[in-house]
């Protein structure tokens, strides 16, 4: 039997992470949406896409929690996407409502489940989400680190003209303009990036990578970028089905680590079937570490104000 992935959300987000899941075959997947017709829609639109895409994975869409029974792995990307001018703390309110009654069903109906949540903030509602699936904490986790770290990656291919799959990086911290960019652990070929390009244009590229959601929303107007983040969240999912014990980063729930108690922030770890195996404590500058708290103090400050 295929493991089932349930979608909590069929927006932008929701649909595009269904079709990068469907297209790499890792899972049946139930979209779930409150706006009637439009999870059944987009569930058959891809459906009809299967023929000729070659994939065989049931694509479901509903408005109704039941049919979520049972699920390996959820995903929660329900809630309202910035416009231009707007923050991603100005969502919080909004998405704080959707997500705590999103993470309680999903506690009910997939005691079992990992989630991955997306809706901004993101590590905001990752804790909302943890306190009220009642979901051990290790099974949560937010996605924004993959996202951040593959835009920085296509920042320095495209500076140095070579290929996207040869450059790595690594992007801590929350998801917002307090993003650590760990130019220090970034590679093209095994070799750093400080060895290729020029200080101030590496400051440039991790400028650049900062804002980097907020270029998208700027081009857009209507709402927020959706094919990068689809293919990070499906990177994450198959990580976990897969049992793969990735080192990839994610929003996790930091119990002491990096000196933080009870709060999830953006860190690099071991994911495998069960979600968080192991937090890694890399090596940080004393600059790097006092960015990471302050990101992680700002996370803090939004959970406590709601
Ligand atoms: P969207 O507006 O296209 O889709 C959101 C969907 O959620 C809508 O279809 C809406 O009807 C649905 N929804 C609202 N309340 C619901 C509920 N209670 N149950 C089920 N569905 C519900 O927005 P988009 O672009 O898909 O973004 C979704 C969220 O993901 C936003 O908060 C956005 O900021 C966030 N995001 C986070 C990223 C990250 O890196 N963590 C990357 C991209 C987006
Ligand atoms: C992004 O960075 C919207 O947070 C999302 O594109």
């Amino acid at each position: 039997m295929r493991d089932k992935v349930t979608i909590v959300g069929s927006g932008n987000v929701g649909a595009t992470t269904a079709h990068w899941i469907a297209n790499r075959e890792l899972a049946d997947v139930v979209l779930v949406d409150v706006v009637e017709g439009l999870p059944q829609g987009k569930a058959l639109d891809l459906t009809e896409a299967a023929p000729v895409a070659g994939f065989s994975c049931k694509i479901r869409g509903t408005n109704s929690w039941d049919d979520t029974a049972g699920s390996d792995v959820v995903v929660i990307t329900a809630g309202i996407a910035r416009r231009p001018g707007m923050s991603r703390e100005d969502l919080v309110q909004t998405n704080a409502g959707i997500v705590r009654n999103v993470a309680a069903h999903t506690g009910r109906y997939s005691p079992g489940a990992v989630i991955i949540v997306v809706t901004n903030p993101l590590d905001v509602m990752s804790y909302l989400v943890y306190k009220a699936s009642r979901i051990d904490a290790h099974r949560v986790m937010g996605m924004s680190g993959i996202l951040d770290s593959t835009r920085l990656r296509t920042f320095i291919a495209l500076e140095l003209g070579v290929s996207f799959k040869d450059v790595t990086a690594l992007v801590l911290g929350g998801h917002g303009d307090q993003m650590l960019p760990l130019l220090r652990y970034t590679y093209a070929g095994g070799i750093p990036v400080e060895h290729l390009i020029a200080p101030e244009r590496l400051e440039a590229i991790a400028e650049r990578t900062r804002y980097a959601g907020g270029e998208i929303v700027e081009l857009l107007k209507t709402g927020s970028a959706f094919y990068a983040p689809g293919a990070a969240i499906a990177e994450m999912v198959e990580a976990v089905l897969r049992d793969e014990r990735r080192i990839l980063p994610v929003s996790a729930y930091l119990n002491g680590e990096y000196g933080e108690y009870d709060v999830f922030a953006g860190v690099p770890a071991v994911i495998r079937r069960g979600g968080v195996e192991k937090i890694l404590e890399i090596h940080l500058t004393e600059d790097e570490l006092k960015c990471l708290k302050y990101s992680i103090s700002q996370v803090r400050e939004a959970v406590e104000k709601l």
